[in-house]
């Protein structure tokens, strides 16, 4: 992979290559390239760990909303007069907080999908 970036983007100062002798430059190009991975490694899982990865899926929402959700209220809940949820964005930070309280441990694609059952069978919000 190192071979794919080329030295020029590593190389602000705009040094050339084949003129460095001085083993101090040359340490500083092999830290920017050092840090450039770890950056990279510690940001790629990061990200992919907090965005859903795939379209919502409101059977499986279904599924891990019996398994997990049923232990404090029932699905009455979510039709009564006084519902505290308005908006999607509602529904969204909601079904967030109540899998916390659940301890259900929900993974970004599991949230989504508890959000897309709920929205289609009670809310029907527009998105
Ligand atoms: C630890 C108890 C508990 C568990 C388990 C729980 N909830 Fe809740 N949930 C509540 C309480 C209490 C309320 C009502 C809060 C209020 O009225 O202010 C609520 C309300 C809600 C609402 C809003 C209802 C409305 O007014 O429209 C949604 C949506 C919801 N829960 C989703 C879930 C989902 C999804 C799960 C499973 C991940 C879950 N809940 C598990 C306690 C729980």
């Amino acid at each position: 992979m190192v071979s794919t970036i080329s030295y020029g983007e590593l190389n602000p100062l705009g040094l050339n290559r084949h003129k460095i002798h001085n083993g101090a430059q040359q340490m500083m190009t092999k830290t920017r390239v050092f840090l450039f991975f770890v950056a990279t490694a510690f940001t790629f899982p990061l990200t992919s760990a907090w965005a859903a990865e795939r379209a919502p899926d409101a059977a499986h929402g279904k599924t891990l909303h019996s398994k997990s959700c049923m232990g404090c209220h029932d699905n009455s809940q979510y039709t009564r007069a006084n519902r505290i949820i308005h908006t999607f964005e509602d529904l969204s930070a909601r079904v967030k907080f109540c899998d916390a309280a659940a301890n259900a441990d929900f993974s970004p694609n599991d949230l989504n999908d508890v959000v897309e059952y709920l929205n289609a069978d009670f809310y029907k919000f527009g998105k």
